[in-house]
């Protein structure tokens, strides 16, 4: 059967592959080919055992898949092939030379639009799915263009999903954002993507910009979402001090609909891909531009996050006698959030190897996240060990932390836990999701984020 369209996508990662299995999935007359560079990775995707968890991401992969859903590592076929490619490929904190630690890596990018001008034999559009600085959509047409062989067009269509509930805001996305040239064939590439959306999107959550805006949109929406969470993770500390809750703060707070109630949780932390990632990169480009207030105020951001996961260590070490040297401690969760098996950036990295240098004895457990754990933590071999059950990996702890909300915490049953454990026995609560007063009656000294701590001394 003919498809109307051939889609690319380059990097099958995260944002990749749940993107194009959603595309796949709502536009049947279209041909969706997943590339990367990892064969591992594709045979992954090929495989009954796909290579990232996420919740219903099996079920519309399964329906797809060999239909008009194809993973293969064939590129330079790939791109001859596309009418359409999605860059999708990662773009990491640069860890080298000018702009290290801050800026972003963009090499993968580059290399790709030169691959793609290379093997490129028709027109095409070319689709920005990898965050990035802004004016990148710039740099790569100054490549794609260099010899005129064909035409391209460059658009940014930042992604907003967020794991563990990827398919959801696929299906059913907040707003879609297409930024573009605003000459004729900028926005007759626009209308073409726009085109793609409404398969499933309403129109008017379709939103269109100038390419500049919408890559910069999206380094803001990290941004904003984190300095919220940086925020309340402040005021969490200024809680502790003043014995206020900080739930109670947040959601006095969050009921101003001017502010609003989501994205006040105190936490250990927020971790993953993007948060930090984006905004040094933004932090870079205003230090790049001379805005030097303006990358502080945002530098801030990251700050207070780094601040409250060395927070959460001193609090551990101040409760149980200023020492954590021998002692047990077990980590309930190492994903950076709930219903994902992803660990990058997660706080749960930073407090493990704190608490090694502590010299204590750490045990992991985690749903879906043991194996990215042992990758995370290698060099640590002998002092972490990372046990399944949360009961047998609780045992003989003298303290359990929560590091993820994961719901399969909350209804555990504490009673058992406790028993098994040394005593005096503490729990801190790095996600303030069970039941304080509950814990502290079973015997527990109990430590949440923002609140008093509840204890037996
Ligand atoms: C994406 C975006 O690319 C990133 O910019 C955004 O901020 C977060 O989401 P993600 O999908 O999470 O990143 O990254 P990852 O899971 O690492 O996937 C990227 C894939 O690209 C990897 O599978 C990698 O093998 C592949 N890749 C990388 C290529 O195929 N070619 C390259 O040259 C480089
Ligand atoms: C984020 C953005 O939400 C998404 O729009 C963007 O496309 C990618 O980056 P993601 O990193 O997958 O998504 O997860 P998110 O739900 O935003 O959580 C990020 C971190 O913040 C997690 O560690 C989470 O636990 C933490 N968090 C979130 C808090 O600590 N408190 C909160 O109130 C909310």
């Amino acid at each position: 059967m003919p498809f109307d369209k051939n889609i690319l996508c380059i990097g099958a990662g995260y944002v990749g592959g749940p993107t194009m299995a959603m595309i796949a999935h709502k536009c049947p007359k279209y041909k969706v080919t997943v590339v990367d560079i990892d064969p591992v990775k594709i045979a992954e995707w090929n495989s009954d055992t796909l290579p990232i968890f996420e919740p219903g991401l099996d079920e519309i992969v399964k329906k797809s898949r060999k239909k008009n859903l194809f993973f293969s590592t064939e590129i330079e076929k790939g791109i001859k092939e596309a009418d359409i490619i999605f860059v999708s490929v990662n773009t990491p904190t640069k860890m080298f030379g000018v702009g290290t630690g801050m800026a972003a890596d963009l090499q993968y990018w580059e290399k790709t639009a030169r691959q793609i001008l290379e093997c490129a034999e028709s027109p095409k559009i070319i689709i920005e799915k990898s965050t990035l600085p802004v004016k990148t959509a710039q740099a790569m047409e100054r490549i794609l263009t260099f010899n005129n062989k064909v035409h391209f067009d460059v658009l940014s269509n930042p992604e907003f999903l967020a794991e563990g509930t990827a398919i959801n805001d696929l299906e059913y996305p907040g707003r879609v954002l297409i930024g573009s040239h605003q000459t004729p064939d900028g926005l007759k590439a626009r209308d073409e993507l726009v085109d793609i959306y409404t398969n499933w999107v309403p129109r008017e959550k379709i939103i269109t910009s100038g390419i500049w805006s919408s890559e910069l949109s999206k380094l803001v929406s990290n941004a904003f979402l984190a300095q919220r969470i940086s925020s309340i993770n402040a005021i969490s500390a200024l809680c502790e001090k003043t014995e206020s809750d900080v739930m109670e703060v947040a959601k006095a707070v969050g009921m101003d609909h001017r502010i609003g109630s989501q994205f006040l949780n105190a936490s250990v932390g927020f971790g993953g891909s993007c948060f930090k990632k984006d905004i040094l990169n933004l932090v870079y480009l205003c230090r790049h531009y001379g805005l030097y207030e303006v990358a502080d105020y945002w530098e801030g951001v990251v700050k207070i996050n780094e601040y409250q996961k060395e927070r959460f260590v001193m609090n551990m070490s101040n409760a149980m006698f200023n020492t954590l040297a021998g002692k047990k401690i077990c980590l309930f969760g190492f994903a950076f959030k709930a219903n994902t098996g992803d660990t990058r950036e997660s706080p749960a990295i930073f407090i493990s190897k704190r608490l090694v240098e502590e010299k204590a004895e750490v045990v992991i457990t985690d749903p879906k996240a043991l194996d990215n754990a042992k990758k995370d933590l290698k060099d640590q071999d002998d002092k972490v060990s990372y046990v399944e059950d949360p009961f047998a990996a609780a045992s003989g702890c003298h303290a359990v932390a929560i590091l993820t909300e994961w719901d399969l915490y909350k209804t555990l049953d504490f009673h058992k836990i406790y028993s098994s454990m040394t005593k005096p026995a503490f729990l801190f609560d790095g996600r303030n999701i069970l039941n304080h007063q509950t814990l502290f009656e079973i015997g527990f000294n109990v430590y949440p984020v923002g609140k008093p701590a509840l204890t037996h001394f």
